[in-house]
């Protein structure tokens, strides 16, 4: 019962435009080679059309616009505070190729076949239906297109966890609750790797495979469009 209310608060768009600066504050340490590892990773080419589905304070959409300039990225976010937190942050890093606008991952406001690469990283578990949200993923991305889906793991290690952890933590947060939060309502209804690699499948996608960074605790998912 407890488990049901607290997972749909973490859930609950007013739930993010409030508290989402507490995240965003301390995100981007916790996450950083996450971040560095998927930005590097798309391996993209000439002007090619990024989409990040969830993308939050914008970390990652940003870094991705930054490694690759001739590339165009779009973030969407279907919390008004966290758009206009991308912004931000955009203009302090002066990131010209990047553009932020509020959507919500279960009716992207785009063309189909729009990008060569859409991403989604620490989202898809907010959805109301996960799948719904991967499929329209999959329908603005061109054929041949790579798909990035990147999930708390909910089979994570209890030693990754508390590592992960500490990097998050704050003298405010009490850890003890901090980690029984981290494990029974972020990670504990989440994906493990093989349910995230099933719903990749069940969306049509073709070629998923999964990988890891050594001591993370997310699940990396890519695929292809087919
Ligand atoms: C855990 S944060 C991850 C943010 C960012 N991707 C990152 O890794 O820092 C989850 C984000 O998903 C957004 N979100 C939740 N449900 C959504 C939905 N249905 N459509 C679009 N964004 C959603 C939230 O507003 C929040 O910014």
């Amino acid at each position: 019962m407890l488990t049901a209310i607290l997972t749909g608060l973490r859930d609950s768009r007013l739930v993010w435009d409030l508290l989402g600066p507490l995240y965003n504050h301390r995100i981007h340490h916790a996450l950083h080679e996450l971040f560095e590892h998927i930005a590097r990773d798309l391996s993209l080419q000439g002007n090619a059309q990024v989409l990040d589905v969830g993308a939050g304070p914008g970390h990652l959409a940003l870094r991705v616009a930054e490694l690759h300039p001739s590339s165009t990225v779009t973030g969407v976010d279907f919390s008004p505070m966290q758009v206009r937190a991308a912004r931000r942050l955009q203009r302090s890093r002066e990131i010209g190729n990047c553009r932020f606008s509020k959507a919500n991952a279960m009716h992207l406001p785009f063309d189909e076949a729009r990008f060569d690469a859409v991403v989604s990283v620490g989202s898809i578990k907010h959805w109301p239906d996960p799948l719904q949200g991967i499929r329209e993923m999959v329908r603005v991305l061109r054929p041949g297109g790579l798909l990035l889906v990147s999930e708390t793991d909910r089979e994570a290690a209890q030693d990754d966890l508390e590592r992960f952890m500490e990097r998050f933590t704050a003298w405010y947060l009490w850890n003890p609750l901090l980690l029984w939060g981290l494990r029974r309502i972020v990670f504990g209804q989440s994906f493990s790797e093989g349910q995230l690699m099933k719903l990749l499948e069940r969306s049509g996608s073709r070629e998923v495979q999964a990988h890891r960074l050594e001591g993370c605790p997310y699940v990396i998912v890519k695929a292809r469009r087919g």
